[in-house]
């Protein structure tokens, strides 16, 4: 499945422009690596940190704009270079904001990179969530675990955008209360009208007054419509297969839930080979997927 997105969506004519003149348009931009550098880095786990990046040009900055759902390459000069999701609202244009969790060699030293350090930022890359076709619907927005990073570009653009869409609902999962990520924003999001917010926890500690179990128990409280209803669903794989499972117990259609789907990656930009799944590339034809086409991709997940 192919989601149409243009590198930079400034007027409807854009939107309709044929699927290969802008892919080969969005690659012709991307394939650049923009000197960025860390203006902020706020510590939200033992292991996430959110950073702030702003690309040194002052006219590349204007032009740099992304879509809920993609990503961008992370180039730390001298150690490598790794997809990350876009994490802030798409109608910021001062600065990207990556969440970013401590996994291996680059990461780990992006974790000790200190405001002003130097980084490479190409992109952005894939496709997004169709936050347009959503519209006039109720929004489920299902988060598990470091899936929080690539949800919140979409819930920044649904409470944005509050008025066109209709009943919203942030449910978020960890394993322990310490994994939760952005918990400075709660209150805020729980202000915005006719959004719920839910949180739950696997293993409470002392500190927990909230609920436990696991993400699905959070769906069996909600006054769910199928036909009205889109969800955006972003985890560790495995919590694709109970969420969505339940989804459709429900009766949401598969076509209206939606995932993003994690390779390892080189290129981003459909030329290494690196993440396909037979002829589906993840980085050029994802990462985001409706249910029915990851279901009909061989071990996507
Ligand atoms: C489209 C996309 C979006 C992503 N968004 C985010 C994000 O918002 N925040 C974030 O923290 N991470 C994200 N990741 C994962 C991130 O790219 C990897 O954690 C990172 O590349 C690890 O690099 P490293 O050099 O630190 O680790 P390495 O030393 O390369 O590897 C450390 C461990 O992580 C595993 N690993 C590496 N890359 C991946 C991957 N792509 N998927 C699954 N396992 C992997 C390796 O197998 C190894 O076990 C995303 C990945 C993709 C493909
Ligand atoms: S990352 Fe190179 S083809 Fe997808």
């Amino acid at each position: 499945m192919r989601l149409f997105t243009p590198y930079d969506v400034t007027k409807e004519s854009d939107m309709l422009m044929p699927l290969e003149f802008t892919r080969a348009n969005r690659l012709m931009h991307v394939d650049k690596t923009y000197k960025a550098e860390i203006t902020n880095i706020i510590r939200l786990t033992e292991m996430e940190k959110l950073f702030h990046i702003r690309i040194i040009n002052e006219e590349e900055r204007a032009r740099f704009s992304f879509l809920p759902g993609q990503f961008v390459m992370l180039e730390l000069p001298g150690y490598g270079e790794v997809p990350i999701s876009i994490s802030g609202s798409p109608s910021n244009r001062g600065y990207i904001e990556l969440c970013i969790r401590k996994a291996g060699i680059v990461t780990s030293i992006l974790h000790k990179a200190r405001r002003g350090a130097k980084v490479g930022i190409r992109g952005p890359f894939g496709n997004s969530f169709p936050m347009e076709k959503m519209k006039g619907n109720n929004i489920l927005l299902i988060a598990g675990g470091l899936g929080m990073a690539p949800l919140r570009a979409p819930l920044f653009y649904v409470t944005e955008n509050r008025s066109e869409y209709q009943d919203v609902h942030i449910l978020y999962g960890t394993r322990t209360p310490d994994q939760l990520l952005f918990t400075y924003q709660y209150d805020e999001w729980k202000r915005i009208d006719d959004i719920n917010l839910q949180i739950i926890v696997e293993k409470p500690d002392i500190t927990w007054s909230g609920k436990v179990g696991m993400i699905t128990k959070l769906l069996d409280e909600l006054p769910i419509k199928p036909l009205e209803t889109y969800a955006i669903v972003c985890g560790p794989p495995v919590m694709f297969k109970f969420v969505c499972n339940r989804l459709r117990q429900f009766g949401i259609p598969m076509h209206r839930m939606f995932v993003s789907l994690e390779r390892r990656m080189h290129c981003g930009m459909g030329k290494c080979c690196r993440c396909n799944i037979g002829s589906t590339f993840i980085c050029v034809d994802g990462p985001v997927f409706d249910y029915w086409s990851v279901l009909n991709l061989k071990e996507a997940i």
